[in-house]
């Protein structure tokens, strides 16, 4: 290959570090200039480069993951990413059919035709998570299984009152959950190959999911009544006491891999508390629920209302 054939393939090939656009106005201002309407209520241009971004981004697993990789020989090792992994699974499967569900529901209320191009790519991004993580249950010898006790969770994040904006708030919860969660599993002594190497891709996509609730979510809240605020908190303070609640039975499987629970949790709340600061609302908009060691036996939770 001679330099101007690299060149050319190095500023054509979307997820190359340069597009052709860079250089040209007349393509910036084709590719890069919003259709949407006159007065968006989120920013178009930040989404619709975040389209192309994620666009750019997609891979293809049986590409990327080398699903030959071995997963760990010892049967408690394989027992406890399993236990663990279909958690996640079932988190990723519920939240890929949530957005299915959601995303005319979220274009039409933020009046945002690149809302619509990027949540399509965002739905394909979970789609992709749930085949990979269906297959690394596959390798460990468990059967993907959606477990029905977590359903209420999407329920709680996309039903009732303020929608599309609960689910978006909620949305902010999960990613945070996933991107920490994943951190920690590569990072764990006890990872195999495989496992490390889907939580390194997986980590990518979930930044970037982030990215977009860190656009848009300001905007949503500056929006929202107080009648909304108020049932959004409520809302987000279930959903996060419920996971509190309900990890507590992955305790041991996440010890054994050298996952400390209470870490995770309050890393991600954390990490969600900077999120709503950076919204312009503290502790006293949100509050959290306390992590406690309690076993799962003695606790017990109940569906916000609106007050
Ligand atoms: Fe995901
Ligand atoms: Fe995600």
């Amino acid at each position: 290959m001679d330099t101007n054939e690299k060149n050319e393939t190095k500023t054509s090939t979307p997820g190359s570090t340069s597009f052709m656009f860079h250089n040209s106005p007349a393509m910036q201002e084709l590719l890069l200039k919003p259709i949407s309407k006159e007065n968006p209520i989120v920013n178009d241009v930040k989404i619709r480069r975040l389209y192309l971004q994620a666009s750019s981004q997609q891979w293809y697993a049986p590409q990327k993951l080398n699903f030959d990789l071995p997963v760990d020989p010892e049967a408690e090792t394989r027992k406890a990413w399993a236990r663990i992994s279909e958690v996640f699974y079932t988190l990723e499967k519920m939240g890929l059919n949530v957005i299915a569900n959601m995303m005319p529901k979220a274009a039409g209320k933020l009046k945002s035709d690149e809302v619509v191009n990027y949540l399509a790519v965002l739905c394909h991004d979970e789609a992709r998570h749930v085949f990979v993580i269906e297959s690394y249950l596959k390798k460990l010898g468990a059967p993907p299984v959606y477990d029905y006790k977590y359903h209420v969770l999407g329920q709680a994040a996309s039903l009732g009152f303020y929608r599309v904006e609960n689910w978006m708030f909620s949305t902010l919860f999960s990613e945070n959950f996933a991107s920490a969660f994943l951190r920690r599993a590569k990072a764990s002594p006890r990872i195999d190959p495989f496992g490390a190497e889907m939580c390194k891709y997986l980590m990518i996509d979930e930044s970037r999911h982030l990215h977009f609730l860190h656009i848009v979510l300001p905007d949503v809240m500056d929006r929202l009544s107080i009648m909304g605020k108020t049932y959004v908190k409520a809302s987000q303070y279930f959903i996060m006491k419920f996971s509190e609640v309900i990890s507590r039975s992955l305790d041991a499987d996440a010890a054994y891999v050298g996952i400390n629970r209470r870490d995770l949790l309050e890393e991600i709340f954390e990490n969600v508390e900077k999120a709503y600061e950076g919204f312009g609302v503290t502790r006293q908009f949100l509050r959290f629920p306390k992590i406690t060691d309690r076993g799962l036996a003695t606790a017990t939770i109940s569906y916000p209302s609106v007050s």
